[in-house]
């Protein structure tokens, strides 16, 4: 059975001092979680978070929201799967359409992120997902299908089985439309036979494959009571303690 993940991407949001208070009020919210509770906060709270999470019995792990995939180098304004290691970092997001749309993200580049976050120890947690139009034209299938195959290229099943996809349609994210439970469910089938395809069903039966996109209190339960979906990528809910520790504990 696969343990289910629900990961909170802060995204741009929270100063250390902030970060420090929404950790604290969170961490008894969720001192009895079922499932593997991540929080992917922005670099500069790496410090101030890790040691409040540290304890033995914490269930909260951290997250990065992106890694480089060189070692070291001119590489201005990134950070090595090392740096993030050092920092304390479990789990780190990769190829978030955020990134795709606005930082010129492709399959190519997540793929070396993925390899080098792997590689490091990281555990990724890689976004893929189609837009409005894609979905309208009903490209959804092959979009999510392409972008996860190429993502995982060069991995060995065991290292596959370790990755954690995030299925994030694109019009759902930060925007109150969510995909139905089907729907979500639908193309999440899709990646998982994707991989099947590539990397057996044996290895496929093992992914986590998460959902994202307007995922809160009022719909975690519906989306989490589908089979093929192990948990949630939460953007605007994981902000707030109390949503976050809702979603959580669905
Ligand atoms: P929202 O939950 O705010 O829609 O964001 C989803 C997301 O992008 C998580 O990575």
């Amino acid at each position: 059975m696969r343990k289910p993940i629900i990961a909170g991407n802060w995204k741009m949001n929270k100063t250390p001092e902030e970060a420090v208070e929404l950790v604290n009020e969170l961490k008894p919210l969720v001192a009895d979680a079922a499932c593997d509770v991540v929080v992917c906060v922005p670099a500069v709270c790496f410090a101030a978070v890790k040691p409040l999470i540290s304890k033995r019995g914490c269930k909260i792990k951290l997250g990065a929201q992106n890694v480089h995939w060189a070692d070291k180098g001119a590489y201005t304004g990134e950070l090595s799967a090392d740096m993030l290691k050092a920092a304390g970092v479990e789990y780190v997001i990769i190829g978030h359409s955020e990134r795709r749309q606005y930082f010129g993200e492709t399959d190519k580049t997540v793929n070396k992120r993925t390899v080098a976050a792997i590689n490091a120890g990281l555990k990724p947690i890689v976004c893929v997902g189609e837009n409005k139009e894609e979905r309208e034209q009903g490209y959804t299938d092959t979009i999510v299908s392409y972008q996860t195959l190429m993502a995982l290229t060069g991995l060995t099943n065991e290292q596959v089985e370790g990755t954690v996809i995030a299925y994030e349609p694109v019009w759902a994210i930060g925007t109150g439309l969510t995909a139905t439970d089907e729907q979500a469910n639908e193309t999440i089938g899709v990646i998982r036979q994707a991989i099947a395809g590539k990397y057996g069903k044996r290895t496929a039966a093992k992914v986590r494959i998460q959902y994202g996109g307007s995922m809160k209190p009022s719909n975690v339960k519906g989306l989490m009571a589908q089979p093929e979906i192990d948990g949630g990528l939460i953007g605007g809910a994981s902000l707030k303690a109390v949503d976050f520790s809702q979603v959580v504990n669905y």
